[in-house]
């Protein structure tokens, strides 16, 4: 069976082809469009797919796509009337933002891919959320906790999955806190105020948190909630963006955490002002890991499960996920590569694999590189076409030169294999360089990702010297088969092999893989998709 699922019209648009059960490829639009954050319905993406599986769109069973326009249009339209007459500015732009393309999605797949109306399927957008995280995940029963932006009226959801003895699947959401009451939402107001971009920049407030303290949790938690019942919600006072797509906090939140920052002026931790700002990201960040600590442990203590599986934009919040591995009780937290919209391409295809059409269930690879590979002589011929000196090296001479360079201070662009799938940079589309100097860390920031000092990056080491440099949390345990056949995962805070320490030199592609690399940290969260 053949399926194409589609994400598209908010951001990060996608395309993903299960077949048999099983993804053979996905890739995000903007990646081949150029166009960061690409939301257009993603032509070039789905044309990759097909091309790339020798797939004819006649051939397609089904093609799903991520949400329900219809529920995500009746949410515009309700919330635009209830805050009538404040919304009446903006209600003609939400109207005609909402009705065209976004509503007649299955209009537009029928004249691109000429499919008929019957195999046109939607899945709601936190099933899809929920899908990404716990089909790709390797565990036979799990937990799931969903949490985003907003999808049609969820903004967060508790549930669980289970892989059956007779190969059937199911997943169960069990309940959902619903728009405006969102972390997503609450972040992304954050972000604004921190003069960001929102839906784009969320992961620069998880950075900015790291130079601040958390001074301000007590005002943040006036604007966030909890509930007796163990959810939150937020103090709408505070907030705009349910009536307005032009500002997302009310006068009320600058009364409570002073002026905004403007875009436009360098945050210098050295002045008053850009004290704050890191402190203000630092309290948001805190209430968000409480928050999720707090949800994480409740559906412990519920379902009773050992794994958990995070999808939604708020699951790129590395910080975050690594203290509900800490501090939830769970002992193995999954979280899919792209957990943000991008990913419920291959969480919808999923999705009506195993639960529409109730195909059994199958093993899916664990790795994240299902985009498009690279072909080394067009690389070459591009290069001297462009006047650049291409050399040709043996791996252990590419291996040796590259160590060199990195060990003098030098910065290396590194391609190999399929492109990953999802907004990090895991081994196959990286920039290297040696953490020798905390001017490295400047330079790179500076000379070549032109971005602000206080941007973080992934550290990579290889398995084997994990316990030197990290500490692993007690809960955390991840199992990788890698390409030797031995199996290693994190106990008590320790890396252990569990057929055996492996012996003598790992093979080269195992240390300069992402797959076979403990890779912590990183960018953290992009956006809450
Ligand atoms: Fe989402």
């Amino acid at each position: 069976m053949k399926i194409l699922g589609i994400s598209a019209h908010y951001h990060d648009a996608a395309a993903a082809l299960v077949v048999d059960g099983v993804p053979v490829c996905a890739v995000q639009e903007e990646r081949l469009s150029r166009r960061k954050s690409d939301a257009a319905f993603p032509l070039s993406a789905i044309e990759w797919c097909l091309d790339h599986s020798g797939i004819r769109p006649e051939c397609l069973d089904a093609v799903v796509f991520y949400e329900r326009p219809m529920l995500k249009f009746d949410r515009i339209l309700t919330c635009a009337l209830r805050a009538f007459p404040r919304s009446w500015r903006a209600f003609p732009k939400a109207m005609k933002n909402s009705l065209g393309e976004k509503v007649w999605v299955r209009g537009i797949i029928s004249s691109h891919l000429g499919t008929p109306a019957k195999k046109i399927l939607f899945t709601e957008h936190h099933q899809s959320h929920a899908a990404a995280a716990f089909l790709t995940a390797p565990t036979k029963r799990a937990a799931i906790l969903t949490s985003d932006g907003v999808g049609e009226w969820a903004t967060l959801t508790v549930g669980r999955g289970e892989r059956h003895p007779d190969g059937s699947t199911s997943i169960t959401l069990l309940r959902e806190i619903r728009f405006p009451h969102s972390l997503g939402m609450l972040y992304s107001t954050f972000t604004a105020y921190l003069g960001f971009a929102v839906n784009e920049d969320e992961y620069k407030v998880m950075g900015l948190a790291g130079y601040g303290r958390p001074t301000m949790v007590d005002k943040v938690r006036r604007v966030i909630r909890r509930t007796p019942d163990g959810a939150f919600a937020l103090d709408l006072d505070y907030f705009e963006f349910q009536t307005t797509s032009s500002r997302s906090y009310s006068s009320r939140f600058i009364d409570l955490f002073g002026p905004p920052r403007n875009p436009y002026e360098p945050i210098d931790l050295e002045t008053e002002d850009g004290r704050r700002f890191a402190d203000c990201a630092a309290s948001v960040q805190r209430v968000l890991e409480d928050t999720l600590v707090d949800l994480a442990r409740s559906l412990r203590e519920e379902t009773g499960l050992t794994d958990l599986c995070l999808g939604g934009g708020v699951a790129l919040n590395g910080v975050a996920n690594a203290r509900i591995l800490a501090e939830s009780g769970f002992e193995r937290v999954f979280v899919p590569p792209a957990p943000g919209d991008a990913g419920c391409a291959v969480g919808a295809a999923l999705y009506a694999d195993r639960i529409h059409f109730r195909n059994v269930d199958r093993e899916i690879p664990d790795h994240p590189f299902w985009g498009p590979s690279v072909d080394g002589s067009e690389l070459a011929r591009i290069a001297s076409e462009d006047g650049q000196f291409v050399d040709e090296l043996n791996e252990a001479t590419l291996l040796e030169r590259t160590a060199d360079d990195l060990a003098a201070g030098r910065i290396v662009g590194w391609m190999e294999g399929a492109l990953e799938f999802g907004p990090r940079a895991l081994g196959h589309r990286s920039i290297l360089a040696a953490p020798h100097s905390a001017e490295m860390r400047d330079r790179l920031n500076r000379e070549i990702k032109y971005r602000e000092q206080f941007r973080p990056f992934a550290p990579v080491v290889t398995i084997e010297a994990a316990n030197r440099y990290f500490d692993l949390p007690a809960g955390g345990a991840r199992l990788l088969q890698t390409a030797r056949g031995y199996r290693w995962t994190i106990k008590s805070g320790r890396v252990t092999f569990e057929n055996g320490a492996p012996t003598g030199e790992l093979p080269g592609r195992l240390q300069r893989s992402g797959q076979a690399m403990a890779n912590h940290g990183g960018d953290g969260q992009r956006r809450p998709g």
